[in-house]
């Protein structure tokens, strides 16, 4: 699959079948992670890998109304490093490069997850102290994303996009 095919099929689903991820994949999802642009190159972000049961339940507990996260095979929480940003980049990586490295490690991630015939969905709506004390972050990481990964249960129909002239103005 090529890139282009694998932005143009994947879509957010929400619904998973049970049953084993291969290694290999999640393998190839956290290498494609780390393969994005970053400021300074720093990469200022770390994913938990959750399998357990009980650390997913208490995530889908955080994320109200996302009860699919329990039954992912496998769920991601990326997570920001904003001290890391902070070193070199002082308020402006804190506050802004660390966030938007993560998203760019989320998006390549998704990516990665469609290319190896997997589904996932984005989730950023949850509670934050929960997840903090669910996964017991520490150093200032913060969670900023959560990602289930697995095989779709159904096929996802595609949402709406916006068009080029609504997203591109020409100056
Ligand atoms: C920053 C961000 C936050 C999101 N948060 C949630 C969320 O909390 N719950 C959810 O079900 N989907 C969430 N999504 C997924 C979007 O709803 C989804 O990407 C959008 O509807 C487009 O559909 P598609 O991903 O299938 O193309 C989020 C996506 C982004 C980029």
């Amino acid at each position: 699959m090529d890139i282009i095919e694998a932005i143009q099929i994947r879509r957010s689903a929400r619904k998973f079948l049970a049953g084993e991820i291969e290694e290999e994949k999640l393998k190839a999802v956290l290498q494609v992670a780390t393969h994005g642009p970053s400021a300074g190159n720093l990469h200022p972000w770390q994913t938990r890998v959750i399998r357990d049961t009980e650390t997913k339940q208490a995530l889908a507990e955080a994320a109200q109304g996302h009860g699919f996260l329990a039954d992912a095979p496998i769920v991601l929480v990326f997570c920001i490093q904003p001290a890391r940003s902070a070193e070199r980049f002082g308020a402006r990586g804190a506050e802004l490069f660390c966030i938007q490295d993560t998203a760019v490690a989320m998006a390549y991630a998704q990516l990665a997850a469609t290319a190896a015939g997997l589904a996932s969905c984005w989730v950023g709506d949850f509670d934050e102290q929960k997840v903090t004390r669910a996964l017991k972050l520490s150093n200032g990481d913060r969670p900023v994303t959560i990602l289930p990964i697995g095989c779709p249960a159904a096929a996802v129909a595609p949402n709406p996009r916006m068009t080029m002239d609504d997203v591109a103005r020409r100056q």
